[in-house]
């Protein structure tokens, strides 16, 4: 683990503290924590508006989870700013609108939510999924993965590996279909998933199908999965033409 690694899992008090470190470089900005303690921030007024007037307590307490993680991210580029940033929507489905020059990703799960946040110089695309952890019926089984992929995590027992897999696929759709803009099925994507032990590993994914401008078939990325008993978090990063991992295009995000 990094030392940024490190401050990123101190988000919140011990009570509520990440229960996972970042799965990114630190060149992206990684921000955990629990609804109790950050999902009554501010939302802006056309933020909430996007909001529909029917929306349950639940929903508009996890929007603003999101939303509050996602500035909190952004304000490791941004220091000082973030407050006043609004992340709307893109033209057409719910992906999120970051501010120019960066691309991220949002999740909720239960009362946990994290956002994840890079430059678009560095990265095309970051996608972060958590997931609660709950049986995944036969039929959905089918149309979610293919035996290789089980192999990867014989070590998980069924559920808790089928749900690493489930949000692998959703972290790689967050991370491309902002972009790319084309329906993507669970079988056109395929992973395949090394532990690491103590709750951790990595994955590689590859597109069988066409994902959109710049994601043709066999496209593929890399990702990390970590897992606690009823919670799965995953994350993606696709990175910008031209660059790698080890460029340090900004300050280290500060937490
Ligand atoms: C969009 C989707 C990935 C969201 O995942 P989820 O597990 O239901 O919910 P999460 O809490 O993890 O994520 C929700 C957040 O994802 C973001 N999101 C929604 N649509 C998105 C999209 N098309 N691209 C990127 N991010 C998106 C939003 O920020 C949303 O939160 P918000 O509405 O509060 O802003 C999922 O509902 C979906 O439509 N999946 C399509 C099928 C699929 O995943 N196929 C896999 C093929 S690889």
């Amino acid at each position: 683990m990094t030392a940024d690694h490190a401050k990123s899992s101190q988000a919140g008090s011990d009570r509520y503290s990440a229960p996972f470190p970042s799965p990114f470089s630190p060149n992206v900005a990684f921000c955990m924590g629990h609804v109790s303690e950050w999902g009554h921030g501010a939302l802006h007024d056309q933020e909430r508006a996007l909001l529909s007037p029917q929306a349950t307590h639940k929903r508009v307490e996890q929007f603003t989870l999101g939303r509050t993680l996602a500035r909190q991210a952004l304000g490791a580029f941004l220091p000082g700013q973030a407050p006043a940033l609004c992340i709307l929507r893109l033209e057409c489905g719910r992906a999120p609108a970051w501010p120019e020059g960066f691309v991220g990703s949002i999740t909720h799960a239960g009362p946990w939510g994290a956002a994840a946040v890079a430059r678009n110089q560095q990265y095309s695309g970051v996608g972060v999924d958590l997931e609660s952890v709950q049986p995944i019926s036969q039929a959905f089984r089918r149309r979610l993965l293919r035996e290789s992929e089980r192999e990867g995590l014989a070590d998980l027992e069924e559920t808790m590996a089928l749900v690493v897999v489930f949000s692998a696929k959703e972290s790689v759709y967050k991370a491309i279909h902002p972009a790319g803009r084309i329906p993507l099925g669970f079988l056109d994507v395929e992973t395949a998933f090394q532990p690491l032990g103590a709750g951790r590993g990595e994955f590689s994914w590859r597109l069988i199908s066409d994902g959109g401008t710049g994601f043709p078939p066999g496209f593929s990325g890399r990702g990390v999965y970590q897992w606690r008993p009823g919670l799965v978090l995953t994350g993606t990063w696709i990175l910008a033409e031209g660059k790698s991992e080890g460029e340090r295009s900004t300050p280290a995000p500060n937490r």
